[in-house]
């Protein structure tokens, strides 16, 4: 329910992936454009990988706005728009679409949304020591995003040469340096204890598995800010002992939330309801 008329000059946003129907996306942003009063709506498009291509060339036909790109379509998408943000291209990720009058361009506003939460939530990443547990997809854009920072990466995967390549591609950017370790105890107590940071990447926790937590609580402790970028459940055992540990934290929902206020900037030119856009978010997860 979007509660607000549909025009005959409504501007069409939305959401393309699959599965994608307990995405929050739709009433975060129509949230949005209600307080903005803006003539623009929001829906979800799910879209199978084998019918990308027509959904994109749809995109311009039906003079689509603007689209959100999420699993699995963040790489493929890249090779069916014709400009590609400088960002986006490095990260080699695009999850936002443009269409200026049939001209598509990519950006990518996970990993800066990564950051702006961060930020916001009290960690200026210059000169930290940062600790990733993860090297997949998600920990691309946000390790990224760190090192161009100025942060110092110590990088954790459970298959040690996914970690290791991460670091090698992360190399260049990365003035403050950059580590790959394997993801066990022995390496996460040496890289935890005098960490500023540390960043769940991982799937580890993401329900159904909400009794596990990557990290052995006793590696815990109240000098560091631990962002958990898994949002469902919003409140991982993870930040949960961490929180008891005395640790700051951060949940996904806030890279989700930023990363939707830096999209809808795009599509509308005008800086997002943020705080709209936190409560429509926090009411969904209440309600489900
Ligand atoms: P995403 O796009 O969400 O990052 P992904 O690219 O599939 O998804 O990456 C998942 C990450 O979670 C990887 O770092 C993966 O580790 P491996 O590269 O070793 O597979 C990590 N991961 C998933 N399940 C895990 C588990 N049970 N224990 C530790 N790490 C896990």
């Amino acid at each position: 329910m979007t509660n607000q008329p549909i025009s005959g000059k409504t501007r069409v946003c939305g959401l393309i992936g699959d599965p994608i129907t307990h995405s929050v996306s739709p009433l975060m942003h129509n949230a949005a454009f209600r307080k903005m009063g803006l003539d623009f709506v929001y829906v979800n498009f799910p879209v199978k990988r084998v019918v990308l291509a027509e959904a994109i060339q749809g995109m311009r036909a039906l003079n689509i706005r603007g689209l959100n790109v999420t699993i699995p379509h963040k790489v493929a998408v890249m090779d069916l728009l014709d400009e590609i943000d400088e960002y986006a291209r490095g990260i080699g990720a695009v999850n936002t679409i443009v269409n200026d009058g049939g001209k598509l361009k990519g950006y990518n506003t996970d990993a800066p949304g990564f950051l702006r939460a961060l930020r916001e939530g009290g960690v200026a990443p210059e000169g930290k020591k940062i600790v990733i547990l993860g090297a997949g997809g998600a920990a691309r854009g946000v390790s990224r995003s760190l090192a161009e920072s100025g942060a110092q990466l110590v990088i954790l995967n459970r298959h040690p040469e996914t970690a290791a390549e991460l670091a090698r591609i992360l190399a260049p950017a990365a003035r403050a340096g950059v580590t790959a370790l394997p993801l066990d105890e022995a390496s996460m107590t040496g890289a935890i204890q005098d960490a500023d940071v540390l960043v769940n990447t991982t799937s580890v926790g993401m329900s159904p598995d909400e009794d596990m937590s990557p990290v052995p609580v006793k590696l815990l402790n109240a000098r560091l800010m631990v962002f958990d970028i898994v949002y469902h459940p919003a409140g991982t055992r993870l930040l949960r002992e961490a929180r008891a540990a005395g640790a700051r934290v951060i949940g996904g929902l806030e890279m989700i939330i930023w990363q939707g206020a830096l999209a809808q900037q795009y599509w509308t030119g005008q800086p997002a309801p943020v705080a709209v856009m936190r409560r429509a978010v926090q009411k969904a997860r209440y309600e489900k």
